[in-house]
């Protein structure tokens, strides 16, 4: 099995994009490590397939560069970068068989015939598509043609392999057991795979890394955990599993023991780096929520329970504050539930929470440089 290693294999540099007067990729800077499985999530519309295509060559930088293994490739066409795509409509050629459109690309290169019959031989395992080799792609299912396009791309032996929503057209059991196969697969080869998704479930199961993005802008890149744990904005916190999520303000700082005040009641958090007054957010994952029949000293968040749902072997019960706002808290199946309509004091271990800063503060600072003007009467 290989490792990810310390050598940089792609790396974005203040990459700007505009489509127009409209810009799509905001300063990106990224470094993708050799061996690595990076995934790219975000919403559609993030700029996620921009980025990719700037990587392989088929879109230019507005501004900034593209290097891949310490080489600006800017000027460089796609195949003449050491990268292939796997796009998620598949593009496979549907006059050409299984054969044919694996032995694609090197027959393009004017690789030798035994050659290419070995190497096709061998993806075609590869991919557990022995015997497929005369099938049309029309008579494959989508599963199927998923693994052809994934064998005409590696056959090429690329050093990085760009996947663009490749497993997005299949049903949910099928993705699931690809995702599998996948990561496995590029665990085998010790290939750079660059994989683009808006589920955050696949990437958090998939990646080494998930780089998040959000208009443009990258929010945040880390491991799967530490961005389930840790969010660092309140969109990853938002975008990555499931949060309740409080505006608040700091009402009193006692060390790294916050006191933090919302419209429906307050609570206790514990963070660094927070200040007296200041607007923040307060993310509670539903498996830290917890409920109460009797008032928990710190906290003071008075709702009702609304209605629990069963999902598998997890109850999900939905607490209504009285402001409205919805709580989601998860229990495991079996524990006893309180009934809807019973009044519960919500509450959670102090450490469980993740306090945010909010743009206001941002906002405030700005304020506090623009220069005083002088207005005479
Ligand atoms: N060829 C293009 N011309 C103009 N705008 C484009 C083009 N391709 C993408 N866009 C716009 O750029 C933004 C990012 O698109 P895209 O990278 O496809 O997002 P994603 O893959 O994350 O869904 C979107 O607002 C999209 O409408
Ligand atoms: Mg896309």
């Amino acid at each position: 099995m290989a490792q990810v290693s310390d050598k940089v294999m792609v790396e974005l540099r203040n990459v700007d994009k505009f489509y127009g007067a409209n810009k799509v990729v905001k300063n990106l800077n990224l470094q993708i490590r050799e061996g690595e499985f990076l995934t790219m999530l975000g919403p559609s519309g993030c700029g996620k397939t921009t980025t990719l295509r700037m990587i392989a060559g088929f879109e230019a930088v507005t501004s900034g560069a593209v290097i891949i293994e310490g080489e600006d490739v800017g000027n460089k066409a796609p195949y003449q970068r050491n990268v292939n795509t796997v796009f998620q409509n598949y593009a496979l050629f549907p006059h050409m068989n299984i054969y044919d459109n694996i032995a694609f690309g090197l027959t393009e290169k004017k690789v030798k015939k035994e050659e290419i019959r070995q190497r096709v031989g061998e993806m075609l395992s590869l991919v557990q598509m022995d015997g497929y080799e005369k099938r049309m792609p029309s008579q494959l299912s989508g599963g199927q043609k998923q693994r052809v396009a994934i064998a005409r791309a590696l056959v090429n032996r690329p050093k990085v392999l760009l996947l663009d929503e490749p497993l997005g057209a299949l049903d949910l059991k099928l993705r699931k057991q690809m995702q599998v196969e996948l990561k496995h697969l590029q665990r085998q080869l010790g290939i750079t795979f660059v994989y683009v998704t808006h589920d955050q479930e696949e990437s958090l199961t998939m990646s080494d890394r998930i780089a998040v993005m959000n208009s443009g802008i990258l929010e945040q890149i880390g491991p799967p955990d530490k961005i389930y744990n840790q969010p660092a904005t309140k969109f990853v916190a938002d975008f990555i599993g499931e949060s309740n999520i409080f505006e608040a303000s700091v009402g009193s700082v006692d060390g790294d023991n916050l006191n933090v005040i919302f419209e429906t009641g307050s609570a206790e958090v514990s963070a660094a780096g927070f200040s007296h007054d200041e607007m923040v957010y307060i993310s509670v994952r539903p498996e830290k929520l917890k409920c109460s029949a009797a008032v928990v000293p710190g906290f003071n968040i008075r709702g009702t329970v609304k209605e629990h749902i069963y999902v598998g072997s997890i109850i999900k019960t939905i607490i209504e504050l009285p402001n409205g706002q919805e709580l989601k808290m998860s229990l495991l199946a079996g524990t006893p539930l309180i009934s809807p309509g019973e009044v519960v004091w919500v509450y959670w271990e102090k450490d469980s929470t993740v306090v945010l800063h909010t743009h206001e503060e941002t906002l405030y600072n700005l304020i506090e440089q623009v220069p005083k003007i002088e207005v005479s009467v």
